[in-house]
């Protein structure tokens, strides 16, 4: 089985974006498969910096992208991205990029109800407000659009007036503006032949491109921590994030999905509100975000800080089916004279060894640590395991026996090859 799934392991951010592109050079096919522009990662080629939000990164490097059902469209996020890519010499042809006719769309009254929810939260969850979790609620509330509706003016006429007829009642109940039929219905049709260009089976093509032995890589947003189900609710993303849902999101069966690799970082960080138990409110959190550049690429939001949760890792190595680990940033370490990682927790006077379901528990988690000493000698540009200082080696293995999985790969520096090969994910 030579397909890869990449997913984040902890809150995010994790350089998930830097390990697709990175590994897009032995892939065929990048395919995403949930969230939508909520994600976001730069990219440096050639000198060029590329921001990518919506497009798998994978077209960067001359690969096909796909935009499985799962993730949620922005069709004039798609645009303006597509125009952006466009003006860095990056064309974007229905060659390189095909666009599930099943995929739901993203509409501006989502972006607005996104925002009003958000005032309306007695404790907000801190949403990138591109109303993405607004479109999700249309799509198992069933009253979404879908880009294939883009291709029957009339069902989409009806299919607008049903979603306005829902969303205008919840707007008008709190005394905000609702969107007309006259003002949406003109984009959408101007839009329309622009996305649909793209648009094929991409079941099909993914199934079709497995079967002739093709490598597909599965490009996973945000990361097991920000799951609907499996991150700290209500503080999480509103899709499934762990890597079955690169099955649901994308229509390669699940038994076809091959390695599934887990991306953390040697710390922790998190965007946004909620549980975040190793949290640092300190100068060594402060450092972190210093030297990690920790800030949102979307929203230049500043990310919170902490150290590496081993039990947190661990539970989404369960339940995300992890069979290997990139460490990420480990690098930004260097120097310090001690680090810690979390193997459990206390709460309530109980030790655990698990992040329990409930909001209040998981808030009222204190980290147990174990401690490590720091390093002298940077591993700052290392491409050799048995080069890095004998502290930090002790660390990564100590991670691995932590987590429960082994790691296949180390990044030591921001530079595409400063990366340790331990294992080939396509080839494990
Ligand atoms: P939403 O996905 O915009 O609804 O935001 C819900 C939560 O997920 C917020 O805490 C966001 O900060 C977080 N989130 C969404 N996308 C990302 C991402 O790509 N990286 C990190 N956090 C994210």
């Amino acid at each position: 089985m030579s397909n890869v799934v990449v997913v984040g392991a902890q809150w995010g951010d994790e350089g998930k974006g830097r390990l697709v592109d990175w590994l897009a050079g032995e892939a065929d096919i990048v395919a995403r498969y949930n969230g939508g522009h909520n994600a976001g990662h730069t990219l440096v080629v050639d000198g060029k910096t590329y921001k990518l939000a919506l497009l798998p990164s994978g077209l960067v490097r001359g690969k096909c992208g796909v935009i499985g059902n799962g993730v949620a469209l922005d069709p004039e996020a798609l645009l303006a991205e597509i125009a952006r890519m466009e003006q860095l010499g990056l064309t974007v042809t229905p060659d390189n990029l095909a666009i599930a006719a099943n995929a739901t769309l993203v509409l501006p009254i989502h972006r607005a109800v996104d925002l009003a929810q958000e005032k309306l939260r007695r404790e907000p969850i801190g949403t990138t407000l591109r109303g993405i979790g607004p479109a999700y609620e249309d799509k198992v509330g069933r009253r979404g659009l879908r880009v294939c509706d883009l291709a029957e003016p009339d069902l989409l006429a009806k299919k607008l007036d049903a979603l306005l007829d829902y969303r205008n009642a919840w707007f008008k109940g709190l005394g905000l503006d609702g969107f007309s039929r006259d003002s949406m219905l003109p984009m959408l049709r101007d839009i329309a032949p622009r996305v649909l260009r793209f648009v094929r089976p991409v079941w099909a093509y993914l199934n079709e491109a497995s079967d002739e032995g093709k490598k597909i890589l599965f490009e996973g947003s945000q990361a097991v921590m920000l799951d609907v189900d499996w991150g700290s609710y209500p503080y999480v993303t509103s899709s499934s994030t762990i890597a079955s849902a690169a099955a649901t999101g994308t229509g390669l069966g699940a038994s076809r999905l091959g390695h599934v690799l887990g991306v953390t970082k040697a710390y922790a960080t998190r965007v946004g509100e909620g549980p975040f138990p190793t949290e640092l409110q300190n100068e060594i959190g402060a450092m972190l975000r210093d030297r990690g550049r920790e800030f949102g690429v979307n929203t230049g939001r500043p990310r919170r800080c902490g150290w590496l949760d081993g039990a947190q890792l661990r539970q989404s190595v369960k339940v995300s089916g992890i069979d290997s680990l990139a460490l990420t940033k480990l690098d930004v370490l260097d120097g310090l004279d001690f680090i810690d990682i979390c193997v459990g927790y206390e709460i309530n006077g109980q030790r655990t060894d698990f992040l329990p379901a409930s909001l209040a528990a998981q808030s009222r988690a204190k980290p147990v640590y174990e401690r490590f000493m720091g390093w002298s000698q940077p591993v700052k540009g290392q491409k050799r395991f048995s080069d890095l200082p004998r502290e930090a080696r002790d660390f990564v293995k100590r991670v691995e026996v932590i987590a429960g999985a082994p790691l296949s790969l180390i990044t030591t520096g921001p530079e595409r090859n400063d990366t340790i090969v331990l294992h080939d994910p396509f080839e494990i």
